[in-house]
């Protein structure tokens, strides 16, 4: 037998439920197989009362990490051995990694989206306007605080949700923040440079439109929306129509998938083998 043959791989995880629609498992084995390494992401489903026993069970089998997703991305903090900067502020963990012998948590959500707005605009100095305060709000503001984003608005129904986000980011990093309750059609500040939408509005459904005054939108704003599917929502094409930049969701989860890939790996992905394998699987080729 030649000697390059290897027939023990080395394996990731993804912890999370409804796992069989998730098409990261497909972008990353295409990554793996790309890179020509003898990788596995193995996707696993559980009852929640599971949890500790399968994160044991990742470390005695020599994992080198993973993702999860819903409902264990703060579920699983209290079974790693530290945190990542972000993770530790969001108190949420997409992505763990295999560190000197740790397994350490961090968050790719916010950063896959800081990759692709930096593709567009310097979030530096930036004043954000954010629809939205649940997970993938959370991981937005952090990252955009982090790097510099001057204010954020965040303007969300459930007032409770909406506060809790606003005190982190005005409390635990240098932006100024504050919380505008979501009742009505909401109209954008004049003063916005940048508005993120990251509810789930949009969701499977090019007509859903989100609660907002359009014509309250100038071209001269950046509007980004975190839906993948379909990646041009009614507010990207509302935006587009009155001539201001826009920034889909797709960019978004490849970029996370690619920053996983990279830390788990220590290889950087090639970008467009994910980007493709995401698309081949939306246009269900
Ligand atoms: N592109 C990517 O890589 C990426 C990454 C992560 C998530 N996502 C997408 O981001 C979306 C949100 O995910 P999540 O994890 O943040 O969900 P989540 O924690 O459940 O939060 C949902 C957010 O949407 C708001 N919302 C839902 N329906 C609304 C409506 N009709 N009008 C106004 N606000 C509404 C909720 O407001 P209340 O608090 O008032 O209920 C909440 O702020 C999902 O579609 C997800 O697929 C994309």
């Amino acid at each position: 037998m030649a000697t390059d043959w290897n027939f023990l791989q080395e394996l990731v995880f993804n912890f999370g439920h409804q796992l069989a629609t998730n098409p990261t498992q497909y972008m990353m084995e295409q990554a793996f197989a790309h890179h020509g390494l003898n990788w596995r992401y193995v996707q696993f489903e559980f009852t929640e009362d599971k949890l500790a026993d399968a994160v044991q069970a990742m470390r005695v089998l020599g994992f080198r990490g993973g993702n999860c997703t819903i409902p264990y991305k703060v579920a699983i903090i209290s079974h790693l051995d530290g945190l990542g900067e972000s993770a530790a502020l969001m108190e949420a963990v997409n992505c763990v990694v295999l560190r000197e012998g740790q397994l350490i948590g961090e968050n790719t959500d916010g950063k896959g989206f800081l990759q692709s707005f930096r593709g567009v605009a310097e979030p530096a100095g930036k004043r954000v306007t954010l629809l939205g305060a649940g997970g993938a709000a959370r991981a937005i503001a952090v990252e955009l605080a982090l790097a510099g984003a001057a204010s954020l608005t965040i303007v969300n129904r459930d007032a409770q949700r909406g506060e809790a986000l606003t005190r982190l980011i005005a409390d635990r990093t240098a932006a100024r923040a504050n919380f505008v309750p979501w009742d009505g059609q909401y109209a954008v500040d004049p003063d916005t440079e940048v508005l993120v939408n990251a509810t789930s509005v949009g969701m499977n459904d090019a007509t859903a439109e989100v609660a907002l005054a359009y014509d309250s939108l100038r071209a001269d704003l950046l509007v980004a929306d975190v839906i993948v599917d379909p990646p041009q929502t009614a507010l990207l094409r509302a935006a587009a129509e009155r001539g201001c930049t826009t920034l889909d969701g797709l960019g978004m989860v490849v970029n996370q998938a690619q920053i996983a890939f990279g830390y788990w790996t220590g290889i950087e992905a090639q970008p467009g083998v994910m980007r493709d394998a995401l698309q081949q699987v939306l246009q269900g080729e």
